[in-house]
């Protein structure tokens, strides 16, 4: 056993002189030696088969050569690579003037910016922020929101109809049932998300983003539904954004409200964006219907609650002058480069 490891030692110091600053002959002579099929191995396996008497010694002599052979091959090897950039930039093959190339770097989505910088708003507004499946079933989108099974106000919504019952929610409110369901008030919450529609065109995807947010418990009034969304605006838009709002019909408020923005394009004075009406329409709002408390097992005599939704794209289009949808979704990098971090 000694007498193979002198042996082994000779020849492995013999064969890594010769191989010397070529990198494929050092690798050569590390699988001679250290490979799985190597010297080393070799011996190893006829250590196994020692007298018990003898193994201490040699288990320490083997351990103290494979550790040597292994220390001289990385030296030999970095020595090798050393000797080759030298090589290199002598012959001018490595220019350090030329000019670095950078890395590309990523950048957050504009509809994942819009989305974070409204859930910012409303944590500071203390609100929590919510989410929900986007395959629902028929009772949270539908059913508990007081659209039940024949309702007309159903067909405003075409829906994409899954196996089981299912579906694809038309909207975020059932984020809504959802946490009333799972807590009581006093709730402040918001839940953005994406929701599906059976549309397409230059104003409409069949998928996009809303945001909404509803708030219950005592006393709470339309006073409060409309200094929160005036508050959220001024945040978002700034101090000189105008808010109006006009009738509307949504089976789960009553009473129920649009709100717009005055136009961010042109100050109000009406444009292209705003089709010269001077106003942004960007959601739908009001006071919980009690039909909906009673679905989700709220006091309505004790609680009252206001809710109102957004459209994430539509905002993040606003903010930054983006005149059609579909580029949003198209993930064409020249148009999300304009988008820097
Ligand atoms: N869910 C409604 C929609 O998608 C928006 C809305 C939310 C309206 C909350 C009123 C209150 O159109």
């Amino acid at each position: 056993m000694f007498r193979d490891l002198e042996r082994i030692e000779r020849e492995f110091e013999a064969g890594l002189a010769s191989a010397a600053g070529d990198p494929g002959a050092i690798e050569a002579v590390r699988v001679r030696f250290l490979g799985r099929k190597g010297e080393m191995q070799a011996l190893l396996r006829r250590f196994a088969s020692l007298p018990p008497a003898e193994k201490p010694a040699a288990g320490k002599a083997l351990n103290a050569l494979k550790t040597r052979i292994e220390t001289a091959v990385a030296e030999a090897s970095a020595a090798a690579a050393a000797v080759r950039r030298r090589a290199e930039i002598a012959a001018g093959g490595l220019d350090v003037g030329l000019p670095a190339r950078t890395p590309w770097r990523g950048s957050l989505h504009p509809v994942t910016r819009t989305r974070r910088e409204l859930e910012r708003i409303f944590r500071d507004l203390g609100y929590t922020v919510e989410s929900g499946p986007e395959v629902e079933d028929d009772f949270h989108n539908f059913q508990a929101l007081n659209l039940p099974p024949n309702h007309p106000a159903r067909d405003a919504t075409d829906t994409f109809y899954v196996e089981g019952g299912l579906l694809l929610r038309t909207h975020t409110s059932p984020v809504q049932i959802r946490t009333m369901q799972a807590r009581r008030p006093p709730i402040r919450m918001v839940c953005p998300g994406r929701v599906y529609r059976r549309d397409l065109d230059a104003t409409h995807l069949p998928m996009f983003h809303q945001l909404e947010a509803l708030v219950v418990d005592e006393g709470i009034s339309m006073a409060d539904l409309k200094g929160t969304i005036d508050a959220l605006w001024k945040r978002f838009f700034g101090d000189d954004v105008r808010i109006r709002f006009r009738p509307g019909y949504f089976p789960f408020v009553e009473p129920g409200c649009e709100y717009d923005v005055s136009c961010r394009v042109c100050g109000g004075r009406g444009c292209r964006a705003c089709k010269g009406t001077g106003w942004l329409e960007l959601g739908g709002a009001g006071m919980v219907h009690p039909a909906v408390f009673e679905a989700v097992g709220i006091d309505a005599e004790r609680y009252t609650g206001f809710a109102f939704g957004l459209g994430i794209d539509r905002i993040a289009m606003v903010r930054h002058g983006i005149d059609d949808l579909r580029l949003l979704m198209e993930n064409d990098i020249r148009f999300l480069a304009r988008f820097p971090a």
